[in-house]
């Protein structure tokens, strides 16, 4: 098997730290083995499991553009042949032929040389440069004479190479093998005994080259040699050796070198003309030699990096064939021709924008294929973006990250690398690497207003819209996907949650239930919007839903009683004077506002000149002086309207009796409504008038001594409205600070006479309970307080109620 040979020589250099160059591996194997064919194992000789070989994506990096000859299995660590080595196509005639690549392992980076020592096998046969050599020899050569023969060439290298030659066995002629001062070999023929050319014109002589490989390998040539007449001179050139230097990419047809030989023998046999000698095969594609006048011109394409020393070999020959060598170096000179190269190793994308800075992300590598300062290679980033590039080793760059990445601001981004090297002009190469920046969930929603607020009018359906609430979060997808929920909480000690509810995907905010304005005005929820990352990120609103009021109470009518349920009478002395108060009515509204805005009017009247009541508080008063031709009796009706839209209203009747005593009232009944038949009610009533009316006057005599000092006491009726206190409507006196009643008034009782219609209670104030919070009426006249209070003192000793 051809692994048998196959040598394998470790050298380890192992140097620790991060992204850092590795001492060479050395492994050794032979030309031409097949593919496959293992030759070291780098798991083992670096010591690494295959786990972590696979995990740091352990490969094989050579140069841009360069064939590819081995190869790591990751499966077993080992180095395995991956194309064609030939020897003699990578090194030539080099003794030592070694080819370098570079073992690149990933996080941390770490390079390793690898040098693989190709080791030649007997490929090649030994060749001569023609299949004919032809020698002409004057007859006159004496014995001893030398003759020189072109040495065969075999393109493997040392025993493999040409070891011996044979010539067929003659008598004129011995081969020996010369060394030049150049060290090159040449063969020559060494005349051994005298040539006739008139016994023999023309000999044929057979020479083998044999090289020293296994299997031995062999080449022949034929010696074509023509028996001449005497030429004593061969050519002679100018210079052993001619050196020239040639840049590359030379156009065609430059002119290289100039050779030239001088033959001193006179007609054609000092005739020179040039022929090429031993010269390999890329030489001959690329220079071209001129016969007559020794000129060597370019005729391919130079190119430094393939080769960049060239050696010919010229022959100077006479007419006859009488030949020297001469040997024309040419070295081959570099121009800035290759641009950098960027190649982009590996790369993380996305990449979460949430790393560190300084968090490496993509590995680089820049080669350029010249030489020397033409290779020397600067690489740098554009301006304002966040990575910047840092040098690892050699020729590796690591692009890292310079500050946070933010996905909401830069979702990616186009990196430009520029690679310039050093040569004159320089060259410049640009690679653009993709970097998509992957999302995180790092914001919250937000509310588009710091706090919401809504109106709505009571009596509500539910399902009413109340308004909506909209949070953006600008997060990618679900980490930006806002839903909304209310936070628990009470309102009145109910969950929100009887109250309101909330549209999960829009934001809608809907009633869930009617509100009523006359239980609460406002309240607050808290809405929560999240995100639907993991973990979620929310934040939180405030909800104030304020409730209008609407006009959906009526005016309540304390008193008198409302129509029909029961009547009224007061009582009017005879010398009421115009302006006198009557008597008041009053009304609440379960509404505020406009619509708790009452006002008074009187819309029946059975004399309609005598009494007017004040539109808004409600008090009636004679608009003339009583006289005697008024009736008796005179009923009014009054509508209580609040000052909604549409307004709403209430009416009641109210029966006056003119009179100084109860007991001239003929009969009451009459006024009464033709309903209320009542017997009972009918004693009643006149016992309450009779009583009232007693009182009335008691008072008046006292009022009469108290105010006979007083030019004119206006107030013959003192106004003391009486409200049946099974009349207030349930919650009148906690509706505060809109204008109806206020709490601020005291319903004291005063009289129980255990009589419907004479449960009277004594308003001790008379701020006008219709007029907004603190427009009010506040002329409490004290003395007509003080009045009220007297009547009052003497109703309770007169009916032993303490
Ligand atoms: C990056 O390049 C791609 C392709 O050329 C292009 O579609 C994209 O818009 C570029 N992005 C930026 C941020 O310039
Ligand atoms: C949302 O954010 C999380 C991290 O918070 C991330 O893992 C996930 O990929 C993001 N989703 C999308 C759709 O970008
Ligand atoms: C609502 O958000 C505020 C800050 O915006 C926070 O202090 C409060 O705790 C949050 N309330 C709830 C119930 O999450």
């Amino acid at each position: 098997m051809e692994y048998c040979g196959m040598g394998n020589f470790v050298f380890l250099f192992l140097v620790s730290g991060l992204h850092s160059i590795h001492g060479d591996l050395s492994y050794s194997v032979q030309e031409e083995m097949k593919r496959g064919s293992v030759f070291g194992n780098i798991a083992k000789d670096l010591g690494l499991t295959l786990d972590t070989l696979s995990s740091r994506k352990a490969r094989i990096e050579s140069e841009e553009n360069e064939r590819r000859y081995c190869d790591v299995s990751l499966r077993s660590g080992e180095l395995i042949v991956s194309g064609r080595i030939d020897r003699e196509e990578q090194c030539g005639q080099k003794p030592s032929c070694v080819l370098k690549f570079e073992l690149l392992l990933e996080s941390p980076l770490e390079l390793h040389r690898v040098s693989l020592q190709i080791q030649d096998i007997n490929d090649n046969a030994p060749s001569f440069p023609t299949d004919k050599i032809k020698l002409e020899i004057s007859e006159s050569a004496v014995k001893g004479a030398r003759f020189r023969v072109n040495a065969a060439h075999d393109e493997d290298i040392g025993q493999n190479g040409v070891q011996s030659y044979n010539l067929q066995r003659n008598e004129h002629f011995a081969f020996n093998v010369q060394s030049t001062s150049a060290g090159t070999k040449y063969g020559e023929l060494v005349l051994q005994k005298d040539l006739d050319r008139e016994e023999q014109k023309e000999i044929k002589l057979s020479l083998l080259a044999l090289d020293g490989g296994s299997p031995q390998r062999s080449g022949t040539v034929v010696i074509h040699v023509t028996v001449l007449d005497a030429n004593d001179n061969a050519p002679v050139f100018s210079q052993a050796v001619y050196v020239a230097s040639l840049p590359e990419n030379a156009p065609l047809k430059t002119r290289v070198v100039t050779v030239s030989a001088a033959d001193a023998d006179e007609g054609v046999n000092g005739e020179v003309t040039y022929e090429l000698g031993r010269i390999s095969d890329r030489s001959r594609k690329l220079f071209s030699l001129d016969a007559q006048t020794g000129e060597i011109f370019v005729t391919g394409e130079i190119d430094f990096e393939e080769g960049t020393k060239y050696e010919i070999i010229v022959q100077a020959k006479d007419g006859f064939g009488i030949s020297s060598d001469s040997q024309v170096l040419i070295s081959i000179t570099d121009v800035n021709d290759n641009a950098p190269v960027i190649s982009l190793k590996s790369v993380t994308n996305p990449v979460p924008e949430n790393v560190l800075p300084g968090t490496e992300v993509g590995l680089i590598n820049v080669q350029d294929r010249d030489s020397e300062k033409n290779r020397k290679v600067r690489c740098f980033l554009q301006q304002h973006i966040p990575f910047k590039l840092i040098p690892s080793i050699k020729n590796y760059y690591s692009l890292v990250t310079t500050e946070k990445l933010d996905r909401e601001l830069v979702s990616e981004y186009n990196i430009t690398i520029s690679a310039t090297d050093e040569g004159s002009p320089p060259l410049t190469s640009v690679k653009v690497v993709h970097i998509s920046i992957a999302d995180v969930n790092d914001n919250p929603p937000v509310f588009e207003e710091q706090s919401y607020s809504s109106y709505v009018p009571e009596n509500n359906k539910p399902g009413h819209s109340l308004c909506s609430v909209k949070a953006h979060d600008p997060d990618w997808r679900q980490n930006g996907t806002v839903i909304y929920s209310l936070l628990p909480g009470e309102v009145n000690g109910a969950p929100v949650s009887s109250y309101l509810s909330v549209n999960g995907d829009t934001g809608v905010i809907q009633s869930v239930r009617p509100f009523d304005y006359e239980q609460f005005r406002s309240f607050k929820v808290n809405v929560m919007a999240r995100d639907n990352g993991s973990p979620p990120l929310s934040s939180n609103v405030t909800v104030s839903v304020i409730i209008t009021d609407v006009n959906d109470n009526t005016p309540q009518i304390l008193y008198p009683a409302p129509e029909g349920n029961s009547f009224m009478t007061e009582l009017i002395p005879k010398a009421a004077q115009g302006g006198s108060l009557v008597s008041k009515v009053i009304a609440v509204d379960g509404d505020s506002g406009q619509n708790a805005w009452l006002s008074y009017q009187i819309i029946k009247s059975s004399d309609p000149g005598l009494f007017k009541i004040d539109l808004h508080s409600g008090e009636i008063r004679t608009q003339r002086d009583i006289s005697d031709s008024d009736n008796m009796k005179q009923n009014i009706v009054v509508a209580v309207k609040d000052n909604g839209q549409p307004s709403l209203s209430a009416t009641c009747s109210m029966f006056l009796v003119i009179s100084d005593n109860l007991a001239e009232v003929p009969e009451l009944k009459d006024m009464a409504y033709e309903d209320s038949s009542s017997k009972l009610t009918s004693y009643l009533i006149i016992a309450l008038v009779s009583v009232s009316t007693f009182f009335l006057t008691f008072i008046i005599i006292i009022l009469g001594l108290r105010f006979c000092r007083r030019k004119k006491p206006r107030l013959l009726f003192d106004g003391a409205v009486a409200i049946p206190s099974s009349y207030l409507p349930p919650n009148y006196a906690d509706v505060d600070g809109t204008g109806t009643l206020r709490s601020t008034y005291n319903y004291d009782a005063y009289l129980n006479t255990g009589s419907r219609t004479s449960d009277f209670k004594f308003l001790t104030s008379y701020n006008d309970n219709t007029l907004p919070a603190d427009q009010t009426l506040r002329k409490n006249p004290t003395d007509f307080e003080e009045v009220l209070k007297q009547k009052a003192q003497v109703n309770r000793i007169a009916f032993g109620v303490t």
